[in-house]
């Protein structure tokens, strides 16, 4: 018998920043969803890939001063860019797309050429707002306070002429696939899409550009590249060989079982997408499903707010499986979540290192300490069993059951919670059969012990399994541990109790999950943090210029002069003030008061010629008198404050006017 087929995949990303945590959560989840569909023996297709198009990406490009193509290249498969992410998350995607490939590229040409041809696509003008100096074409949402959001100045109504597609014509489809199958979920995003979109009037969407080039160009008229949504959401088909030779597995494959997207992208996969599959005939996917989103401190992550969080880090401090464990456990799939690392801290150390951790190595270290690592025969089974061990036995038998039910309704934090009460059952059994206690009379007890003993292992090994999608490395270290041959570690088997060999022989190894030290692990993360805030701020800023003028005659009221430092010490009592005693070429000594220490050493300025403004009124400053000011430059550079005093060549004597 030929093994079903099943297609999911994530949104393809937008390589114009490196990937955050927010990101690694809908990827990780799918990995999660298409391991387990392995598991039950499908044949499945797990496609993600970059969206490499737009004006966002040639900007940033430019801004960098390389190609577009050099650029997303750098991201993509650059040191930690995306390929090496999903590397280290352990993501088993069987198919990587980039919108630059060029297979998809030429298939792009052939699908907006097919939805024209069909009579969905004219031509006619795109109205919005334009930045002359910049060239640019903005939307009335994207101008930041009604100006250019790149240089900030007036933009003006302009027009562009571009191709629309009729989204218009599909709304009622459209209205009645969302209403009346479970094409969308959660229901609740079936409302927002009605309500929101629907039934305010269904717009034809423009779907190309002329203002900017970095896109799919369309081959029958040229200066005119695709919409990067049109070219983005195609990925699903084109990388199954649609309209191009380089794959094959349309036939097979499509329509997808599944689309896993974000929030905030369920708009272009619930209305656009079927509206143009509807256009070209061809089937819907089966689902689409949108997940929330990962919050920090209650507000979305962002890159300009400084407030992402690197995946990098955190796998390298607490492992990958620990990691895709607490994004799984932790947020109900459907609905956003606050990101905290004391939540992530506390759910590796209660789940894993206590509970799964704990049970394991408890486990294997009791048989190999009552039994030499080896079960004696028929500690399967037991004649007179206590409620526990039925009560044991029949959670770890149920339980297969309870997570497939979660899984198939997107719900892996209830498969996870079902998974976790069943090892703290398991954990209480031992309490209630309290090994310790039986071991001490092995000839009257031993066969008793190692029944619990097998109990133990065998939950283990049911759990082991159902977790393989989340903790996949995890757990093969767990069966090794337990002793789980390769016919007892199966999706069959997990729904088997009795599997595991009584010829197995389990070995304490290694800690699974070590506990972590929460204190040091939050200040390291907090340290890491703060130095990817400082980077992630401008490398300088100037203070802004001033907006009004000063007329020349204020102006030459002020007396700039050059001024020779004859001596300089630090201010009794002030960490902030140096006081300089400086030639200023009237023959009397000048003493000037400034709060540079922080800058300066006042021995490193003695013989320098500096600048100072000496018609300001005298000031005191910890009782002493300060006549005039020093001329210093200051900027901001990486978030610090920077000072450079005016120096000026020793060659222009004390007393010079500058002007
Ligand atoms: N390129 C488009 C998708 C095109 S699919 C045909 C895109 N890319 S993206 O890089 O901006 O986002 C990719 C996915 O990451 C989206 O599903 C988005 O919702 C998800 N996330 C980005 N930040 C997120 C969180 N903070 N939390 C959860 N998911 C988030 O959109």
């Amino acid at each position: 018998m030929s093994q079903p087929k099943y297609y999911i995949t994530t949104p393809i990303y937008y390589p114009s920043d490196k990937l955050h945590i927010g990101h690694t959560y809908c990827t990780v989840a799918t990995d999660a969803f298409a391991r387990y569909k392995r598991l039950q023996g499908y044949d499945v297709m797990f496609l993600t890939g970059t969206d490499e198009h737009g004006q966002k990406i040639e900007d940033r490009a430019r801004d960098a001063g390389v190609t577009p193509q050099a650029f997303v290249d750098n991201i993509v498969e650059g040191e930690r860019g995306v390929l090496d992410l999903w590397k280290l998350m352990n993501i088993s995607n069987d198919r990587f797309i980039r919108t630059t490939d060029d297979y998809h590229v030429a298939a792009i040409q052939k699908i907006f050429k097919k939805l024209y041809d069909n009579g969905d696509i004219y031509k006619s003008t795109y109205s919005g707002k334009y930045c002359k100096p910049c060239e640019s074409f903005w939307t009335e949402s994207q101008l930041v306070d009604g100006k250019c959001p790149d240089c900030g100045r007036e933009v003006q109504d302009a027009e562009e002429e571009a191709y629309f597609f009729r989204l218009s014509k599909y709304a009622d489809r459209i209205q009645d696939l969302l209403e009346n199958t479970d094409f969308l979920e959660p229901r609740s995003r079936v409302h927002e899409m009605v309500n929101n979109f629907i039934k305010p009037g269904l717009e034809d969407l423009c779907v190309s550009r002329t203002s900017f080039t970095w896109g799919v160009p369309v081959d029958f008229d040229p200066g005119h590249v695709v919409y990067v949504w049109v070219d983005a959401l195609s990925n699903y088909i084109t990388a199954l060989g649609y309209e191009n030779d380089r794959y094959n597995d349309y036939a097979d494959f499509w329509p997808a079982d599944v689309h896993i997207v974000g929030k905030e992208i369920v708009r272009f996969h619930s209305i656009i997408w079927p509206a143009m599959l509807m256009s070209m005939n061809e089937p819907l996917p089966k689902k689409v499903f949108g997940h929330g989103w990962l919050l920090l401190d209650g507000g979305k992550m962002s890159k300009s707010k400084g407030n992402v969080v690197d995946p990098y880090i955190l796998a390298e401090m607490f492992g990958v499986d620990a990691l895709r464990f607490f994004l799984m456990r932790t947020f109900p799939f459907g609905s956003d979540g606050n990101f905290s690392n004391e939540l992530l801290i506390k759910t590796i150390n209660t789940d894993l290192a206590n509970d799964l951790g704990n049970l394991v190595s408890r486990t294997t270290a009791m048989v190999g300490k009552y039994f030499c690592g080896k079960l004696p025969g028929n500690c399967r089974s037991w004649d007179a069993p206590e409620s526990f061990d039925i009560e044991q036995i029949e959670m770890a038998s149920a339980l297969r059951d309870k997570y497939q039910a979660a899984m198939d309704a997107y719900a892996p934090h209830k498969a996870l919670e079902e998974i976790f009460k069943t090892i703290a059952r398991a954990n209480k059994y031992i309490d209630e059969t309290m090994p310790w206690a039986l071991a001490k009379d092995m000839e009257a007890n031993g066969a008793r012990l190692a029944h619990v003993m097998y109990n133990l292992l065998e939950t283990a090994r049911i759990c082991g399994i159902l977790l393989t999608p989340f903790m996949p490395e995890s757990m093969e270290k767990l069966f090794d541990q337990i002793g789980a041959c390769a016919c007892c570690r199966t999706w069959e088997s997990a729904g088997q109790w009795g599997k595991l060999s009584e010829e197995a022989a389990p070995t304490k190894g290694e800690n699974l999950f070590p506990r972590i030290d929460a204190e040091k692990a939050l200040a390291e993360l907090e340290a890491a943090a703060e130095a990817a805030r400082k980077a992630a701020l401008p490398p300088l800023e100037i203070e802004p210029f001033a907006e009004e003028n000063v007329d020349f005659a204020t102006f030459c009221k002020s007396d700039f002069r050059a001024v020779k430092v004859k001596a300089c010490e630090n201010v009794k009592k002030s960490d902030k003030l140096l006081r300089f005693t400086l030639d200023d070429g009237s023959g009397t000594d000048r003493q000037i008061l400034s709060g540079i220490a922080k800058y300066y050493k006042p021995e490193e300025l003695v013989g320098k010629t500096l600048v100072a403004i000496i018609n300001l009124p005298p000031r005191k400053m910890m009782g002493l008198e300060s006549n005039g000011m020093l001329i210093s430059a200051v900027h901001t550079e990486k978030g610090e404050e920077r000072l450079n005093l005016l120096m000026v060549s020793d060659a222009i004597p004390a007393g010079a006017k500058l002007c």
